[in-house]
């Protein structure tokens, strides 16, 4: 049998856990957890692998906000790839700063899902047709290219994250047309309004269960609609218009400034 290989970043949170699950529950994929707490994150890969009875469920280890961290776990990858689902984020209410000085946000929810689609862009290329799925947001916007790290105004975790969750949408744009000639199709969504640590953090309960959570970005992996389309923002299955994806130069601008980053 040819079982696809998914990588969902972030799986030990309300929603990627429920993802994760659901991928498990098409016996057709092996999944693979990024986590970043092992304990955690084996007891989760247990569970799912319980409740799936799919055998192909295995976890590894990698903070997100670290590009050195990322490489290693691209570098140890010894697999194709067919689905990435760069779901993990974090918004602290304080300004806090990876150990190479970046602000926590930006690392982590958006560098973060640059430095993963950066890592694995051959081996998705080689395993095509692939999919990367950007789980974003609604609750976007507040973007300043000048001050992405909040040098300049001052902090507030909500801010912080609607610019990063903008940023996932802006980059979705940029990676689609990029993989375009490759049969990579990158596509990005809002998964649903499910309490979690992040949406605690930032005020916010929810109304949604994790596994409503995770029905769209599965769905983008897994249904044909999900390999046809790129470039797009979805909420609740549905192509949605993206007014962040309009500005071609912001989109460039933006993209080459996350390079700067190593
Ligand atoms: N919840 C909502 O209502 C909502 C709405 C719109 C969009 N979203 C999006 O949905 C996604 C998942 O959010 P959630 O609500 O499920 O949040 P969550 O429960 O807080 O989960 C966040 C996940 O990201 C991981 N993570 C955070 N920083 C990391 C790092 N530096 N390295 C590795 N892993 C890291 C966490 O790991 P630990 O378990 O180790 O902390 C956890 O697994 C996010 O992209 C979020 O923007 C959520």
């Amino acid at each position: 049998m040819h079982r696809k290989q998914a990588l969902v970043t972030g799986a030990t949170g309300a929603i990627g856990a429920a993802i994760a699950q659901a991928l498990a529950n098409d016996l057709g994929f092996a999944v693979t957890l990024v986590g970043r707490d092992e304990a955690k994150t084996k007891r989760l890969a247990e569970e799912i692998r319980t409740n799936s009875g799919n055998p192909h469920v295995s976890y590894t280890l990698c903070d997100l906000s670290r590009r050195k961290e990322i490489t290693a776990l691209a570098a140890r990858w010894d697999k194709p790839l067919h689905v990435l689902i760069n779901n993990a984020a974090q918004t602290p209410r304080k300004r806090c700063e990876t150990p190479e000085g970046i602000e926590l946000q930006f690392a982590t929810n958006v560098l973060g899902y640059v430095w993963m689609i950066d890592a694995f862009r051959d081996v998705l290329r080689r395993s095509a047709p692939a999919r990367v799925v950007n789980v974003a947001s609604y609750w976007a916007g507040d973007l300043e290219l000048d001050d992405l790290e909040f040098k300049r105004r001052p902090y507030s975790n909500n801010t912080a994250y609607r610019q990063s969750k903008q940023a996932d949408r802006m980059l979705t744009a940029a990676y689609a047309e990029r993989f375009k000639a490759d049969g990579v199709t990158v596509n990005c969504c809002h998964p649903g309004d499910v309490n979690s640590q992040l949406s605690n953090n930032l005020g916010f309960g929810g109304h949604e269960s994790p596994s409503q959570g995770a029905d769209t970005p599965v769905w983008l992996a897994t249904d044909p609609a999900g390999g046809q389309v790129t470039g797009k923002y979805f909420e609740h299955r549905r192509e949605t218009h993206c007014r962040f994806a309009e500005n071609r130069d912001a989109i460039e601008q933006l993209f080459s400034i996350c390079h700067q980053y190593q």
